[in-house]
């Protein structure tokens, strides 16, 4: 069988079981097989394919029909300029989540020297990509989940930043270190509500400690802002990323803790998606 031949059994086979992005999620698992760029397979796709390549390319395809996200069968994933591992462990990062970055550097002088802290760090994607962009400044990750830790650490390693980013596997509730110049979070969000809504990509197959923010969404929004007082320095910045509807809510809990309101930015769709804030 040829890429040509193969790629279309595997279009053909999603497209029976309901996957939105049939084509496309056939080319990437077969590039992951391959070890090819998906441009490569398509100039060459009389190519022949022996019998272990067919029979791997047939189990991703079985894994994609169960609505494993085609991030976590690849094994990586692009945030911001860069490439993170990822597994199941950790939230797969979200191109919205690159708003928090755009946010956290105008706050961060290239030529300055900040101390920042990322609760929540899952893959790591928020603070590997802040520290490539900001050489000078150290940081801090935290997560209550060690399977997150050690994939973050993975990523650190993987760009070059593993002596400049603490990783430590905590509670944020039971985290004392203080003198935060900026603090930074996408905190789990979701209420029991909206969780039964997601899509089964998400709701099956994303940890529940990355998603699930209690009954009302706000239950670790409320435990970061409130930590935040205690641990960032005065006028420090807390950058914080938001669902959608939560606008109201999270910004009366960030003004009943003392802080002041800087921006309110909305994501690709419009959406009110981070909200940046100062400790007075
Ligand atoms: C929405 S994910 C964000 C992951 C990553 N920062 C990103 O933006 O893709 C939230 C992360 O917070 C972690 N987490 C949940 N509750 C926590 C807590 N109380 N203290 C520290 N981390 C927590 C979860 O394990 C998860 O990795």
């Amino acid at each position: 069988m040829n890429c040509s031949e193969i790629l279309n059994n595997g279009k053909n086979f999603l497209k029976k079981n309901n996957i939105k992005s049939p084509i496309l999620d056939s080319e990437l698992l077969l590039s992951k097989v391959l070890n090819k760029t998906r441009e490569d397979i398509l100039l060459n796709s009389n190519h022949i394919l022996k019998k272990h390549e067919i029979n791997r390319f047939n189990s991703y395809l079985l894994r994609r029909q169960l609505n494993e996200p085609i991030a976590y069968i690849l094994g990586f994933k692009y945030f911001w300029k860069y490439k993170f591992v990822i597994n199941n462990s950790v939230l797969i990062p979200r191109p919205d989540t690159e708003l928090i970055i755009e946010e956290c550097l105008k706050y961060l002088p290239n030529d300055k020297s900040k101390k920042i802290l990322d609760v929540g760090t899952g893959s790591g994607c928020i603070v590997v990509s802040l520290l490539k962009e900001r050489s000078k400044c150290k940081a801090t990750a935290v997560d209550i989940s060690r399977k997150a830790i050690n994939v973050a650490k993975t990523n650190a390693k993987l760009h070059q930043l593993e002596n400049k980013i603490n990783f430590i596997n905590i509670d944020i509730d039971k985290y004392k270190s203080n003198n935060y110049d900026l603090i930074v979070s996408n905190p789990p969000y979701v209420s029991s509500i909206e969780f039964k809504r997601l899509d089964n990509d998400i709701k099956f197959h994303e940890p529940i400690l990355a998603l699930s923010g209690g009954s009302d969404g706000f239950r670790d929004l409320r435990k970061v802002i409130v930590k935040s007082k205690k641990l960032l320095k005065i006028n420090g910045k807390l950058v914080l990323e938001i669902g959608h509807k939560q606008k109201n809510q999270c910004t009366k809990i960030l003004y009943e803790n003392g802080f002041y309101i800087n921006k309110i930015s909305k994501d690709l769709s419009g959406k009110d998606r981070c909200i940046v804030s100062s400790r007075l």
